[in-house]
């Protein structure tokens, strides 16, 4: 073991591919289904949606997909991001716990997002497309898209959850500084955002709203594909690239993850450093404790039912298999907007299934808590998405106190919350609430499902 407190390498250690779950998995994810026929997809039936190169990745069984050259030259830019030792929140936890972190906010948009943004909208402008719709709930991966759009000259369009649009305006001032369009969603722009705001006028949104509109806006425009910043396989995949660098930057530290915690709002950061572990696992390696961290107001893993459902609220998406709080359920409008998702990735659900993560949810005020504890020992300001995987963290660590053992804990400190500071202010003044979802909305989402035999 070292002393070090941060672990870096340079970049010629940035990943040359992209690492895939699904070649190791014991069985596949089940088959994303056709709304109208209940038949397994094909890639032309995404051809509208999505370049062919994306399309491909999201099916690929292949362990390693390789990374452009051109990509990895904008990677450089901030990857390898640092791996860090905790060493002052040991200390301050007392805790005989070794925690590390894998910090994602030195990218230009202070998250993960740009991991996958930059590659979507690489092989966008490959096929020749200028126009790109996208959702956003945070804000952090409408950023990141404008900003991976600027470097490709690609227009971005993006829709933004209306309570995250009103809590962060900076957000929308950065999209448009790198040359985007932020829209509040719902908006007037689209048939399902007129739709919901005559029956809601005062609605929150959700990312399930958001993407019904990014995706309305793409099927009827030709010279427009639409981009998701979670869920699927492709995303998933690209966010690999922070557990592979994570596996290496251990080996200088002369050490290996016991457990390892992330956030999750459809599930990409906690995949992309949980996968690759996961990965060595099946092969062989050692036994790793994923504990995947989620909003106890919209707990899709936890209270969420595992079926074929619609990735959005008004029904444009395939049929995907997931853990889903139902496509209609709009989550209340805590502070941490990238988890106010009503599902989760398919690819992650599956692999809760088969046993290989377990789950855990948290209400806001305890993780804010966690989180200021965080800024105030480690001085980085986490964002409240990341706030949840420092509280799952900071709990297994008060385990290794309770229990005198030494376990090596890796989270993902995914974003920094420099544009979230009225949460952490609302916070100070006592003016978070821990809010309850509304279990009859719940029951009437969940019970609205669509109908699929067991497939
Ligand atoms: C900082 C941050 N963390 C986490 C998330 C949740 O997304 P995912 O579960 O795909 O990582 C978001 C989404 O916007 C985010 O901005």
């Amino acid at each position: 073991m070292t002393d070090s407190i941060k672990y870096v390498l340079d970049e010629t250690h940035i990943p040359k591919y992209w690492y895939n779950l699904m070649a190791d998995l014991p069985s596949p994810p089940p088959p994303v289904l056709h709304p109208g026929t209940l038949q397994p997809i094909g890639p032309d039936d995404l051809a509208p949606l999505f370049p062919m190169a994306l399309i491909m990745q999201e099916v690929t069984t292949e362990r390693e997909v390789q990374i452009p050259e051109p990509v990895r030259q904008v990677y450089r830019q901030w990857r390898p991001s640092p791996l860090y030792r905790a060493r002052r929140l040991e200390k301050a936890l007392d805790t005989p716990a070794r925690i590390y972190y894998k910090y994602e906010g030195v990218s230009p948009a202070g998250s993960h997002k740009p991991n996958t943004a930059v590659p979507q909208a690489f092989y966008n402008m490959e096929a020749g497309i200028k126009k790109i719709s996208t959702e956003t709930g945070a804000g952090q991966w409408g950023s990141s898209l404008a900003f991976a759009g600027a470097l490709f000259g690609i227009d971005v369009q993006v829709f933004m959850v209306r309570v995250s649009f009103n809590q962060k305006p900076y957000r929308r001032a950065l999209m448009e500084t790198y040359g985007a369009r932020c829209i509040a969603s719902p908006s007037m722009e689209t048939d399902v955002g007129r739709m919901i705001l005559a029956a809601t006028p005062d609605s929150n949104g959700s990312l399930g709203i958001a993407i019904s509109e990014a995706v309305e806006v793409a099927a009827k425009n030709d010279d427009t594909k639409y981009a998701l910043g979670s869920v699927l396989n492709h995303v998933l995949l690209h966010q690999t690239v922070i557990g592979q660098e994570a596996i290496k930057q251990l080996e200088m530290a002369n050490d290996y993850p016991d457990v390892v915690v992330g956030c999750t709002g459809g599930g990409s950061n906690f995949s992309g450093i949980a996968f690759p572990f996961i990965g060595a696992q099946l092969r062989g390696g050692k036994k790793v404790k994923v504990i995947a961290i989620e909003p106890a107001a919209c707990p899709s893993l936890t209270r969420g039912k595992y079926a074929y459902d619609f990735g959005d609220t008004g029904h444009l998406t395939p049929l995907v298999k997931m853990h889903t709080l139902g496509s209609t359920f709009i989550p209340p409008g805590f502070h941490a907007g990238g988890l106010r998702y009503h599902g989760m990735a398919p690819l992650l659900s599956h692999v809760k299934e088969l046993g290989l993560i377990e789950a855990k949810a948290y209400h806001q005020i305890t993780c804010f808590e966690a989180g200021v504890f965080f800024a105030r020992t480690e001085g980085i300001v986490p964002a409240p998405e990341a706030n949840h995987a420092i509280k799952g963290t900071i709990d297994e660590a008060l385990k290794c106190k309770e229990e005198g053992v030494s376990r090596a804990i890796l989270f993902n400190l995914c974003g920094h919350g420099h544009f979230d500071m009225q949460a952490y202010t609302d916070y100070f003044a006592g003016k978070l609430v821990d809010q309850q979802y509304d279990e009859q909305e719940l029951a009437m989402a969940l019970s609205g499902l669509p109908s699929v035999k067991a497939a």
